[in-house]
């Protein structure tokens, strides 16, 4: 029986989900629909991250409370990520009960174990990554990498854990599994931040930070952050430490973690420690993302160029997400940056979706229709030469996809549509019409049909929707699994009717994207 879990980073709520963010969900979401059709059973987990100062700090200002706070952009991170199209399992809060529960409960055990030990602390605190700083990771200028900000000195009672324990067996882990960090050349990185590791604050006092789940035996202090954080992808299949559900028994360890590069050494050092302190098996892979800048820039708020996802939906008038979906799973090598522009994605998706896949089904099946009133004769035999390029593709799609490596992926299934495209062009189904060899010319047609089924299946994991149009066209049943594919698809007799062809996907000819060229 293969199984196959995976999950993406929890979102902070103190904001509303930008195209950052959904660019991981989207990217996870493709992998869990490749992996669906390659496995028995799939799970996916998502959700938000809801304690911390940052989120206390952000309610207070707005005058509510750090709930409703949560309430508010969790509903508002779940509405995206539905229009989306994310076809999550699970959507775990780090605020629901069950959850505070569980980690309370790990808390202890670590606690009652020695891995967990009460000290006094005085360090860099940047509010902004909700964590303590070494000197040597500030900016020349003494300020935060990352949110250029200066870190305060905070000094307090806290819970600490035994890092620095699970230093070796870490190291051991990472360099006998070069598989375990995606893509692996991030794995040195790790490697050498795990050289001068210290055990790492776990909680808080309250008269700090009052937004987190209280210590079980101690409610002066409240566990913030990485424990809490973390957790969730075993809470989330209800692990918990005095007994845990069916599906923490049949889906853990996680096959991925699918994370932003930015909090690599929290997933491959922290992560691993806790995992092996609670004796619990290790995830086998972690995937590291890129980040996604916008007109090649940082996107942040004080830039003023924060893009939500639904904004470019509504800018372009689109009906659903694939575009954007296809776009985004498509826009950089694995583990690499990528850009988002608004010409670059109308360009692209006009390209790619409607000029190149989306016109082929729709003037072939107009030709079956014109030529041979939609009817598919058992004369007609399909070309091998494409057949075989169809089959490569869908070995390579699969080798792909084992990588993670989606950009790749959806690339081969172009290589398909502008070979397709290519041999229509070659073999001139108009002219053999004319010339009345209607059976070479039949051949032709049922050639790009079959192998439009193998590319409304390939598709499917980038543009749900437009998957669904296709095959519903083709007459193709969509709902197989990737080893049951076969290159003989059309079936002989009658296929369409001329008013049931309609395109699959209509160009974008919103002038939103030349209005924001100038
Ligand atoms: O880090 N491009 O939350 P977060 C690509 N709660 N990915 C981006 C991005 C961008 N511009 N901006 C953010 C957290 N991300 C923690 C995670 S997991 C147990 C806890 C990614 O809201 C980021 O890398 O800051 C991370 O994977 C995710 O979005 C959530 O970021
Ligand atoms: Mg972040």
């Amino acid at each position: 029986m293969k199984r196959f879990y995976l999950t993406t980073a929890i979102d902070y709520v103190n904001g509303k989900a930008h195209i950052g963010h959904a660019y991981e969900k989207i990217l996870t979401d493709v992998i869990a629909r490749h992996y669906k059709k390659c496995s028995d059973k799939l799970f996916f987990l998502t959700g938000t991250d809801e304690h911390g100062i940052k989120i206390q700090k952000t309610a207070a200002e707005r005058g509510i409370t750090p709930k409703e706070l949560c309430d508010e952009n969790a509903n508002s991170f779940k509405e995206t990520w539905k229009e989306l199209g994310i076809n999550y399992n699970k959507f775990i809060r780090t605020t629901d009960d069950y959850h505070e529960k569980a980690v309370q409960l790990i808390f202890k055990k670590l606690l009652e174990k020695g891995d967990i030990y009460k000290n006094s602390y005085t360090g860099l605190y940047c509010q902004g990554c909700e964590c303590f700083l070494s000197e040597k990771d500030l900016t020349e200028d003494g300020l935060c990498p990352d949110h250029l900000k200066k870190p305060e000195k905070v000094s307090e009672e806290n819970y600490f854990f035994k890092l620095t324990k699970y230093k070796d067996a870490i190291i051991k882990h990472i360099k006998e599994n070069p598989d375990f960090i995606v893509p692996s050349f991030r794995a040195g990185e790790v490697l050498n931040q795990l050289e001068d590791i210290q055990d790492i604050s776990v909680s808080r006092s309250i008269s700090n930070v009052t937004w987190g789940i209280p210590v079980l035996e101690d409610p002066e202090q409240v566990i913030y952050v990485w424990i809490d954080a973390l957790s969730n992808y075993i809470t989330g299949l209800g692990y918990n430490p005095e007994g845990s559900s069916e599906d923490f028994n049949e889906y853990w360890p996680a096959n991925l973690h699918v994370i932003g590069k930015d909090i690599l050494k929290f997933h491959s050092i922290y992560w691993l420690a806790i995992l092996m302190a609670l004796d619990l098996p290790l995830p086998k892979q972690i995937l590291a993302h890129g980040w996604i800048t916008i007109d090649e820039t940082k996107m942040s708020k004080s830039l003023g160029n924060v893009i939500a996802p639904t904004d470019i939906l509504n800018n372009f008038e689109l009906e659903n997400a694939d575009a954007l979906r296809y776009y985004m799973a498509t826009a950089a090598p694995l583990g690499k940056d990528g850009n988002y522009s608004d010409v670059d994605f109308k360009e692209k998706v006009n390209a790619h979706l409607a000029n190149s896949m989306g016109n082929l089904l729709n003037r072939t099946l107009s030709m079956l229709v014109k030529y041979f009133d939609g009817e598919i004769k058992p004369e007609f035999k399909p070309d091998e030469n494409i057949l075989n390029i169809a089959k490569n593709t869908i070995d390579r799609v699969k080798y792909h996809f084992d990588r993670y490596e989606t950009q790749e992926a959806g690339q081969a299934i172009m290589t398909l549509v502008d070979a397709t495209n290519k041999f229509v062009t070659d073999n001139a189904p108009w002219t053999l019409a004319k010339e009345e060899k209607m059976i070479e010319c039949g051949s032709v047609l049922r050639t790009v049909l079959d192998v439009m089924c193998i590319v409304a299946y390939l598709i499917e994991p980038f543009c749900p929707n437009i998957s669904k149009g296709m095959a519903e066209q083709l007459s193709y049943d969509l709902n197989k699994k990737y080893d049951e594919l076969s290159l003989d698809n059309i079936k002989d007799g009658k296929l369409i009717e001329k008013e049931q062809i309609k395109p699959v996907f209509l160009r974008i000819d919103s002038e939103f994207a030349d209005k924001t060229k100038k």
